[in-house]
């Protein structure tokens, strides 16, 4: 339980993928600790995972830290629940339809165009703060409705500095990390408050969630626009960022798989900009793009939930009143599920293997049924990673300097130690 009040949550905040894998191999799928003054219970692995995931069970009102609410919005949708976030949420996964995620293509890769055609110079560089950028563009063209031809350096920086004061020690003065979060957060308001009044947002999710309407003509007022949007960018960028810069990892340290994804695009992909139908064509980019997502560390957990009633689970009691979270990372390493999870596999993953797993089994982005929590953004990321990969092998060659690719850093989606060296040149045959 750690030390009295804090329990273990300067560990936890310290490295979330460390603390939590290293507690469930401990003690097993259901462990408890102490956070903030809070009896926390952790379920990884498939079953104490969908245990969690039941709504039954836990519920996400009043579940997530102060600090957290605070920055975002209490409002948001990972801190509702029940009606209210079921109507919420109905609207805000009208922005991840087919009809609607067709639409965000050509403007994604014209941002992955401008990034990598001025790194495709053959220099050796360091690529991850750019690719932070390019997450923030992709995050900013389509939650503001901005243009995919120019970067908003100064709208990314606020945006940095409210990540980075998000999991600071959470004292609001002006000249702590939390406090300037606050302040950077209050400019991202002002930014997405004019962005939403201006801007019509065609061929974005900013346009799509304008125009949304739930079956009794619900819509979202302009306040719950704005307060999910900045969530959006919250919860779109660290992944977003991460995923990409580990599709380069592997495509510089597995040149075999990077051959394969590129026989498989110059099969299914045209010179142009590719229909989402096209990007679906991409099995073998889809199993890449999934054990990505299970090898690499991107989210630790799900939000915190608490639970409504006392509760057993394979025989250990938790009490109404205790939280509770899906323990992410511990349960995509989980060795029962996945045999040497630590080893990346290109076919692990495949359409018919990811069908034949247990519930609660692959979770990198939450679980249970997508009007519950988990991640709406799934379908995007769906889209996004095998696009990336089919893209860029049939386009770019790609040379691998030695370089350490230990996951560094705390919090959401920690990049490579020697932030992604690449020397990227236009592809020769
Ligand atoms: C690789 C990228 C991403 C990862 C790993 C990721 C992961 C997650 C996780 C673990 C949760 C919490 C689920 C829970 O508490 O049960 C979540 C929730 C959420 N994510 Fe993502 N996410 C990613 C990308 C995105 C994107 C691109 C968007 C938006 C466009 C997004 C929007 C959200 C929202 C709105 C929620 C809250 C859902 C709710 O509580 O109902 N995420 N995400």
């Amino acid at each position: 339980m750690g030390v009295p009040f804090l329990g273990e949550a300067l560990a936890f905040l310290k490295d979330p993928f460390t603390f939590t894998l290293t507690r469930t191999r401990k003690h097993g799928n259901v462990w408890k600790t102490r956070i903030l003054g809070d009896t926390t219970v952790f379920f990884a692995g498939p079953k104490a995972f969908s245990f969690f995931m039941n709504p039954e069970n836990f519920t996400r009102q009043a579940g997530s830290p102060k600090f957290l609410q605070e920055i975002l919005h209490h409002d948001a949708v990972p801190f509702l629940d029940g009606d209210r976030h079921r109507t919420r949420k109905r609207l805000l996964l009208s922005a991840f339809t087919e009809e609607a995620l067709a639409t965000y293509v050509p403007n994604i890769v014209r941002i992955f165009e401008r990034f990598v055609t001025r790194w495709a110079d053959g220099k050796e560089r360091a690529v991850g703060d750019e690719l932070s950028q390019l997450g923030f563009d992709i995050a900013d063209m389509l939650f503001a409705g901005s243009s995919p031809e120019a970067s908003n350096a100064e709208v990314a920086a606020d945006f940095a500095t409210m990540i980075k004061g998000t999991f600071a020690p959470p004292v609001n003065m002006p000249f702590t990390a939390y406090g300037k979060a606050i302040k950077a957060r209050d400019r991202l308001r002002m930014y997405l408050k004019g962005s939403v009044a201006k801007n019509d947002g065609k061929g974005s999710a900013l346009g799509v969630l304008k125009a949304a309407r739930g079956p009794g003509g619900e819509q979202l007022s302009t306040t719950e626009l704005e307060v999910e949007l900045l969530h959006f960018y919250f919860a779109a960028h660290g992944g977003l960022t991460a995923a990409i810069a580990w599709l380069l990892v592997v495509l510089g340290e597995h040149p075999d798989i990077a051959a394969k994804l590129r026989s498989e695009a110059d099969a299914k992909l045209p010179d142009g900009v590719p229909a989402l139908a096209q990007i679906r064509g991409l099995p073998q980019a889809r199993a890449v793009s999934r054990e990505v997502l299970r090898a690499y560390p991107i989210a630790p957990t799900t939000f915190i939930g608490v639970a409504k009633r006392d509760l057993e689970i394979d025989g250990y009691g938790i009490r109404a009143g205790w939280k509770g979270a899906g323990a992410i990372w511990a349960t995509l390493q989980d060795g029962t599920t996945f045999k040497d999870p630590t080893a990346f596999r290109d076919d692990r993953l495949g359409d018919d293997a990811v069908k034949a797993l247990p519930e609660g089994a692959f979770v990198p982005q939450g679980g249970g049924p997508p009007e519950g929590h988990r991640c709406p953004g799934e379908a995007l990321i769906q889209v996004v990673m095998p696009l990336f990969l089919g893209w860029f092998t049939r386009r770019f060659d790609l040379a691998w300097p030695a370089q350490d690719t230990t996951p560094a850093g705390a919090g959401l989606g920690p990049l490579p130690k020697d932030g992604v060296r690449v020397m990227i040149t236009p592809r020769a045959t």
